[in-house]
């Protein structure tokens, strides 16, 4: 499903309504909600709405438990690390119990460091399959999305959950949830904004497109649903524009 929204601010506020809707929902039927943050930029004013009326409220902090799509393998203060930017938006201005919030740390090697951190997911899950409440994703130029990028080995993993990945283009070691476990999520909500995206994004909603060239076609929920929150810039060149 494609939703429309007028400009980024919308988008991200629809993306807060949601993030709270999916937290309440979740909570009154299992006790808890699990939710993998997206890095990059596009998230931010959608984390930083979350921490003020009337989210700040309706979230059951308390009973959300945090993780991460994918990480980029910087030290902690450096500004490309998606966990410091979900903390100075977000996390550090509502009242999460800090033993649930999961970020992926890689102090160590990336494969030692994506071996913890899917240790830490089978620890937390408990069974056969991770499935997140809710799980957000944005979409690079070239088609990847959390570190899902063309023509990495990364893309055709169907054993492990989380993976590390060198991307040649950033000079960077990442790591990523694998597309087989992003397909477990009860809900996958893609934010894609501004006109630069919009090449991509009618190429990935194309039906014809190589998942391999095009990562973000590999995340189709299994069971769970799939939803496009997109600006009307990035929009600009889809057939239909709902609003
Ligand atoms: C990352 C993200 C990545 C991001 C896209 C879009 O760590 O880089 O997980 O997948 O979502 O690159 O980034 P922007 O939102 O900054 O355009």
């Amino acid at each position: 499903m494609i939703r429309v929204c007028d400009d980024l601010e919308a988008l991200s506020l629809a993306a807060a309504e949601l993030f709270a809707a999916e937290a309440r929902q979740a909570v009154e039927a299992r006790g808890s909600f699990t939710v993998a943050l997206a890095g990059g930029s596009t998230p931010r004013r959608t984390y930083e709405l979350l921490t003020s009326a009337p989210f700040r409220e309706l979230v059951p902090w308390q009973n959300t438990h945090i993780f991460w799509g994918d990480e980029r393998c910087v030290p902690d203060g450096d500004i490309r690390n998606n966990a410091l930017m979900a903390r100075q938006a977000l996390l550090n201005h509502v009242p999460v119990p800090q033993d649930q919030v999961h970020p992926m740390v890689c102090d160590r090697s990336p494969q030692e460091a994506a071996v913890e951190y899917e240790a830490l997911l089978r620890g937390f899950f408990a069974k056969d399959r991770p499935q997140f409440d809710l799980v957000l994703l944005g979409l690079g130029e070239n088609g990847h999305t959390a570190s899902l990028f063309p023509g990495t080995s990364v893309l055709e993993e169907q054993k492990h959950w989380v993976a590390s990945v060198y991307v040649a283009e950033e000079g960077l070691h990442r790591l990523t949830l694998t597309a087989a476990v992003i397909n477990q999520a009860s809900l996958v909500v893609f934010l894609v904004s501004g006109s630069a995206k919009a090449p991509i994004l009618r190429n990935v909603l194309k039906e014809a497109q190589d998942p391999h060239n095009i990562p973000a076609r590999l995340i189709k929920p299994i069971d769970g649903g799939l939803l496009w929150l997109v600006d009307r810039d990035a929009a600009r060149l889809l057939r239909q524009r709902k609003e």
